[in-house]
């Protein structure tokens, strides 16, 4: 059995300090988690994205702090070498300090060893508190997609000097704050490369380019479950949707034809038993 990932572990994980680039997935449920931590992933993020790949909403927008709890669990009840990480919600980390704190806490309650939230420098008073509940944090700025709204949609972000600067700002604020990594989404892999070099805590990528301290993709995209427009970054390695039609399709035929079930696939009766209800020789 692999040796546990630790939060501590995932801290020190800094290329530039010689360290193999990171691995996180996304997982939902029990056999998801399964698969993603036999591939032997350093992380396993309970995302929010729960809610476009899973349950059909459009944006992550919709999924509550039950929701992900629910989802958490059934991802530690598979005891995982992979750290758990669980997203908080839009909503549950944006009203006030107490009420994040405490929504972090259902999620570490259900099983999650750390959160992570989304957002730049109005989050650092989040992150202060969570740290000092002992809950570690991992930030997640660029493109950051509960503000699909507030940004008119999925955009690359840090496109231009000035927002660059603010990322890396927003970067460093960040692991001061007590982040122990940071998920750099949507931007160009230059900017990534600036904040990857600016933070002491591991960035980890996602269409941010090859300069990040690891990567992490969504386990429907990599496995191709959905077949949903997927963004330019995403390498599919899979096509289980696809598999998964064929196997179903072949289920209905055989059911159609009678080839489903065979004698082996059925339970059998004792002749005597049989006999006695008047069947034997039936069938
Ligand atoms: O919810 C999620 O899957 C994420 C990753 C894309 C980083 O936040």
């Amino acid at each position: 059995m692999a040796q546990q990932c630790t939060v501590p572990a995932v801290r020190a994980r800094k290329v530039a300090h010689g360290a193999d680039p990171l691995v996180m997935l996304t997982a939902y449920d029990a056999p998801g988690a399964r698969m993603v931590d036999q591939a032997g992933a350093d992380v396993i993020l309970v995302g929010d994205s729960v809610a476009m790949v899973v349950l059909g909403y459009e944006d992550t927008l919709q999924v509550t702090v039950d929701d992900i709890a629910h989802h958490t669990a059934a991802v530690a009840r598979t005891r995982p070498s992979a750290l758990v990480v669980a997203d908080m919600p839009w909503m549950s980390y944006h009203v006030s300090v107490e009420e994040t704190v405490r929504n972090a806490a259902d999620l570490v309650r259900a099983g999650a060893q750390a959160v992570k939230l989304e957002g730049g420098r109005r989050r650092l008073p989040m992150v202060e508190a969570l740290v000092a509940a002992e809950i570690p944090v991992m930030g997640h700025v660029g493109l950051t997609p509960q503000s699909v709204n507030a940004m008119g949609g999925f955009k690359v972000q840090g496109k231009d000097a000035q927002a660059a600067l603010e990322l890396v700002d927003a970067a460093k604020a960040l692991a001061h704050a007590g982040c122990f990594a940071i998920v750099l989404e949507g931007v160009p892999a230059a900017v990534a490369a600036m904040v990857t070099e600016a933070v002491d805590v591991p960035t980890i990528g996602i269409g941010a380019g090859p300069d990040c301290d690891g990567q992490v993709l969504v386990l429907h995209d990599v496995l191709g479950i959905e077949h949903r427009v997927l963004p330019k970054f995403v390498r599919r390695y899979a096509d289980l949707h696809a598999d998964g039609v064929d196997a179903l399709s072949a289920f209905a035929a055989d059911v159609r034809s009678g080839a489903f079930p065979s004698t082996d696939e059925c339970y059998a009766m004792d002749d005597r038993q049989q006999e006695a209800l008047g069947l034997y020789g039936a069938a």
